[in-house]
């Protein structure tokens, strides 16, 4: 598998860390120095569905397809406006494709596990063009009356177009059951019948546990896929990593005995878009020319469950 072609876009509405100073018991200093978080673009009048869509369809310009070419469109994302009908649905007709779709929710490392699907489809011959869709908004997941919570947060949409190829070297998954570190419970209709406690509460969030299974499941799956590889730290020209917390991007970095270059960041702009923001972060670099035919790209995430996925890959464009 290669990746083709790569798009974003990201909700319209800024809100800076003096912003949150105005409602929140907090300050852009705590934030700052804590997260690394200066703004973060959140859903206002926009749907998720629409961001989405104008990544699908930047990503495959960027690979020179139209939505006709795609024969699996792949959509991760933990909410949006609707529970059913999935939200690759909704993208499929918006493009204009016409293949089978289907949503996944790995949380935070949803890019990495639809990466993962993609290659099996491709390596069976079930597909040869494949889009991948990451679109999140979990600014509607957490209380904004909670400081802890809601200032980590932003919206966004990342996309790639993935195709047949030699590209993906190693790529790695796992889970493990830790549901009560990180959990959203959304409520459901009432029944004449429900006789059980139920409890529907905003994100919940053990953010000291998140962070040290963060840095010790992102450091273990970066090492096992280098030595899988043979590859050095330093043959990796960028390691894309997931954008929830500077401070977790440089402890990874500092583990990993990484430099500042090769580890680039953009969490301080958009805040933690989920599994967007992954393919948003490489859209970036690809737009910005800084990725070169051969890089070898190391690609790792995180997020709730606990779900890690990292990968290897070569830059093919
Ligand atoms: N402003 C001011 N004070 C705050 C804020 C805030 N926004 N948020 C929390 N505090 C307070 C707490 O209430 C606490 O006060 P107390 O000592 O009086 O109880 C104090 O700051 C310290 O809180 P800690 O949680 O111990 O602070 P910590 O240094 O651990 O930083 C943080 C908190 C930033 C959440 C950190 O634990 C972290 O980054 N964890 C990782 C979480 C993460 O990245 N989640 C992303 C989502 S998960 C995902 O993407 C998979």
């Amino acid at each position: 598998m290669k990746i083709i072609g790569t798009g974003s876009a990201h909700p319209k509405c800024c809100v800076t860390n003096t912003m949150l100073e105005q409602f929140l018991e907090t300050t852009d200093e705590w934030i700052t120095e804590r997260t690394g978080i200066k703004e973060r673009l959140v859903i206002s009048s926009e749907k998720l569905e629409d961001l989405a869509v104008i990544a699908a369809n930047k990503a495959l310009e960027d690979a020179n397809l139209t939505a006709k070419d795609i024969d699996f469109i792949i959509c991760s994302n933990v909410v949006n406006e609707y529970v059913t009908p999935a939200l690759s649905c909704i993208i499929q007709g918006k493009i204009g494709a016409t293949c089978p779709t289907l949503d996944i929710n790995a949380a935070c490392a949803g890019f990495i596990f639809a990466m993962d699907m993609a290659e099996d489809k491709i390596r069976c011959k079930k597909a040869k063009n494949i889009l991948i869709v990451c679109a999140e908004e979990p600014s509607r997941m957490v209380s904004w009356e909670n400081r802890s919570t809601s200032v980590l947060f932003g919206d966004g949409a990342g996309a790639a177009v993935v195709s047949e190829g030699d590209e993906l070297k190693a790529i790695r998954l796992t889970t493990s059951s830790l549901t009560d570190v990180l959990y959203y419970q959304r409520s459901l209709e009432p029944t004449p019948y429900i006789d059980k406690d139920e409890n529907f509460e905003p994100l919940v969030m053990k953010g000291r546990d998140v962070f040290k299974h963060a840095v010790t499941n992102s450091c273990r799956d970066i090492r096992k896929l280098l030595n899988e590889t043979g590859l050095q730290p330093e043959d990796i020209k960028y390691y894309v990593l997931h954008q929830a917390n500077l401070r977790i991007i440089d402890s990874i970095r500092h583990f990993l005995g990484v430099d500042e270059e090769r580890v680039p960041h953009n969490v301080e702009r958009y805040g933690n878009i989920s599994s967007a923001a992954l393919p948003a972060l490489l859209d970036e670099l690809n737009r910005a020319g800084k990725l070169q035919k051969g890089d070898k790209l190391v690609f790792s995430a995180f997020g709730a469950g606990f779900t890690t996925g990292a990968c290897v890959i070569e830059w093919a464009k």
